[in-house]
């Protein structure tokens, strides 16, 4: 079954207008090429002058969170309306700092998916366990959890990109394995089989993601299940374009 990689990063809380749109163009020759989807997930405030930078560019834009409501009074929330008017075409829910510092839970992450795929932007839904969580033993429990309670209720399943990032890895330099990652989102894939249906979850996009850098990321992309990245530390460099070319 084939499914095309997906390449994405997420620039967290950095940039800046001049420098994302200088990356942008030091990296639109480099990945022109690519064999899979590029995105790059930023933070809102530079979402229009990043679309501009990569105009004319196989590099999408992303947002990094959407809020569930088509508008009203939620000071400092930014609605899907807003983000698809400046061509925006993916955008990140449930990542797991958003989860760990701003208390969103599964629920929240469900009504922000149905947002998303109502008005159009394909959501990358992050899922993943703690170290704590891991070294308990829990990891199928908690993926199982997040995938059953965040996904609950999505009609087409396969337009959904699942994101694994263990949380221990996120930012730390601590990888999971190759063998590690693709065990865990060949148990992702397993249960979306079962939750929705299992030929939807052979078509279904998982990326894995946590510390992927220019170094680790041909050994992770070569795992059957592990069908692309959410790049956070190295995707604010031009390593990017080594991760988007990994094939080559
Ligand atoms: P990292 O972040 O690549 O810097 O570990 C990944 C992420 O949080 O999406």
């Amino acid at each position: 079954m084939s499914r095309k990689p997906f390449i994405a990063g997420n620039w967290k809380m950095n940039m800046t207008a001049e420098s994302g749109a200088k990356l942008i163009n030091e990296l639109k020759p480099l990945v022109k090429d690519a064999d899979c989807d590029v995105a790059l997930c930023v933070p809102a405030i530079l979402i229009p002058a990043m679309v501009k930078a990569a105009e004319d560019s196989n590099i999408k834009i992303g947002a990094e969170n959407v809020h569930w409501a088509a508008s009203g009074a939620f000071t400092g929330e930014i609605s899907a309306d807003m983000l698809k008017e400046y061509g925006v075409e993916y955008v990140i829910i449930g990542h797991s700092e958003r989860r760990q510092y701003f208390g969103e839970t599964d629920e929240t992450v469900n009504k922000r998916l149905h947002t998303a795929l109502n008005s159009g932007l394909k959501p990358i839904v992050c899922v993943g366990e703690t170290l704590a969580e891991r070294e308990a033993g829990e990891t199928e429990k908690v993926l199982t959890r997040q995938l059953s309670e965040g996904l609950k209720g999505v009609e087409d399943i396969k337009k959904v990109v699942i994101a694994y990032e263990p949380v221990w890895a996120i930012g730390t330099g601590k990888t999971a394995t190759n063998e590690q990652a693709q065990e865990t989102i060949a148990f992702i894939r397993k249960k979306i089989g079962e939750l929705f249906c299992p030929k939807c979850a052979e078509k279904v996009i998982i990326q894995y993601g946590g510390s992927m850098n220019a170094a680790n990321c041909k050994g992770l992309m070569a795992q059957p299940d592990i069908d692309g990245g959410l790049i956070g530390g190295a995707s604010l460099k031009l390593d990017f374009a080594t991760i988007v070319n990994f094939d080559k």
